[in-house]
């Protein structure tokens, strides 16, 4: 049931995608939900009991998407899904219980200011029915999975007009509109806190060099241990997934496992490059090895503002 669409990785190219689960059968749950996301902030949230938007921030300035707008697209989006779930539904021979259609579906903006592709994923009790791609620049249209074959040629070209004269330019424009909107919020820098620190492992089999940075944004961050000045391979350490921190920063840590002699004959450092930071951070580790945690560096000044 977990959907991926990648996130445009760099700083200069921003999405908005609508993630909408429609669930039938008999369920206490609104039938139809939709989250709105502009990158990796929830914008805001619609259902079909409540039949509008609610916006995270309430306020007329974050209102980038009209309640007029929302309705007609969510009503579309909500009529789709019930047609593919109930297709589906068909196809796999089910009478009766709880099912589960999900969609994530909009558009990017490149570097510059440019379209990219309009992306569509649908799936059907976790499993992938249709992967849409719709190249805007070329006004091509790739499909793929389960019942994409299924697709007339009439199905087809009425998609491909609907891409590019209805979905495509509403979702760049209203991509845009947030953008504009959201500026301050999705374009904010926030400092990492980094640290540097050494556990001394119970069974006396040595020690573990963590580095920590935490509660930053954007979400890229270069995070790296060395020894000696170079960088530790990759396989040898454990971590190294971005987590989020549920306040919309992140986290990550990286940690090697080293004995008390690597520990001595080596020297241990962790460097953390991040868009808020000028220069990239680096830190030591010192020789206390009696404490159980030791917390080496510490950056002092963190703020939490957004800039
Ligand atoms: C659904 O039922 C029909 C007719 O009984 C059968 O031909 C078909 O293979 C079934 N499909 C699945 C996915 O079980
Ligand atoms: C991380 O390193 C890569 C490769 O050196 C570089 O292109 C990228 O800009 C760095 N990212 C950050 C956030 O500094």
């Amino acid at each position: 049931m977990l959907m991926c669409i990648p996130i445009p990785c760099c700083t200069g190219s921003h999405s908005l995608l609508v993630f909408g689960t429609l669930i039938i059968g008999d369920t206490p749950f609104p039938e139809f939900s939709v989250v709105l996301m502009l990158d990796d902030t929830q914008l805001c949230y619609y259902d079909s009991n409540l039949k509008n938007l609610t916006y995270r921030q309430v306020n007329s300035e974050s209102e980038c998407i009209s309640q007029e707008v929302a309705n007609h697209i969510f009503s579309d989006v909500y009529s789709r899904m019930k047609d593919r779930a109930l297709y589906s539904k068909h196809q796999f021979n089910l009478t009766h219980g709880l099912h589960t259609q999900q969609t994530a579906h909009g558009c990017e903006l490149l570097d510059k200011n440019i379209p990219g592709a309009f992306r569509s994923l649908d799936s059907f009790n976790g499993l992938d029915t249709a992967q849409w791609e719709f190249n805007m620049a070329q006004n091509t249209l790739q499909t793929e999975g389960l019942w994409s074959t299924m697709l007339s040629h009439m199905e087809r070209k009425t998609s491909e007009l609907l891409y590019t004269n209805v979905y495509g330019p509403l979702c760049i424009k209203a991509l845009r509109n947030c953008l504009h909107m959201w500026k301050k919020y999705v374009m904010r820098k926030v400092k990492p806190r980094v640290r540097l620190l050494q556990k001394t492992l119970p069974d006396s089999t040595g020690v573990k060099v963590t580095c920590l940075a935490t509660g930053f944004y954007p979400r890229h961050i270069n995070l790296t241990l060395l020894r000696d000045g170079q960088p530790v391979p990759d396989h040898h350490i454990t971590g190294g997934e971005l987590l989020p921190n549920g306040d919309d920063t992140y986290q990550m840590r990286k940690s090697l496992h080293v004995s008390t002699e690597e520990l001595q004959q080596h020297h241990y450092t962790c460097t953390a490059e991040h868009l808020s930071l000028g220069n990239k951070l680096d830190l030591e580790l010192g020789n206390s090895q009696n404490s159980h945690v030791s917390c080496m560096h510490l950056l002092p000044t963190v703020s939490h503002k957004t800039e």
